[in-house]
């Protein structure tokens, strides 16, 4: 069974408490179930990783990197948090593992937030994005990698 990566970046261990009005009050545990729930249905397993670390972040990309040429991983949801508008390295590694398949995820519209958050260094090497659909784009995203990437059945 080919493995789908769900990576989350800093803060989003603190979903359902943070920020709720923004975030919403669905946990990261509640998020990540649900993403491997609705992966097995479609075929995949999938692996969730969160760190508040930008190198450990890096590091999974370079893994599933590695996963993706062996034919072993179909690609990435990735929600990279504030990194989203800081980490040229976040770019570099989803451009340097060269394939892997990334979607883009936030949960909130971050271009109705302030004028830091329009900017995304990940948006020009992601294959799609997902903004503003709440804890729910990640499964829009999960679903949109399968029938984009994947063999849907
Ligand atoms: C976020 C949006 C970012 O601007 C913010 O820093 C986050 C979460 C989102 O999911 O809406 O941590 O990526």
């Amino acid at each position: 069974m080919k493995k789908i990566l769900i990576l989350n970046g800093p803060n989003l261990n603190l979903l359902g408490t943070r920020e709720p009005t923004t975030y919403g009050s669905t946990t990261l545990a509640d998020v990540e179930a649900q993403c491997k729930v609705e992966g097995e249905r479609l075929g995949y397993a999938v692996e969730c990783f969160q760190s508040n670390w930008e190198g450990a972040l890096i590091d999974k990309i370079h893994d599933y990197g590695r996963l993706y040429k062996a034919g072993e991983a179909l690609g990435c949801v990735f929600n990279p948090g504030a990194f989203t508008h800081t980490s040229i390295a976040l770019h570099d590694a989803i451009k340097g593992v060269d394939g892997l398949p990334v979607i883009e995820c936030h949960i909130s519209n971050v271009h109705a937030r302030e004028a830091f958050r329009h900017h995304s260094w990940v948006s020009p090497v992601a294959a799609g994005i997902v903004i503003g659909l709440g804890t729910d784009g990640y499964l829009i995203a999960l679903g949109a990698l399968v029938r984009k990437f994947g063999v849907t059945r």
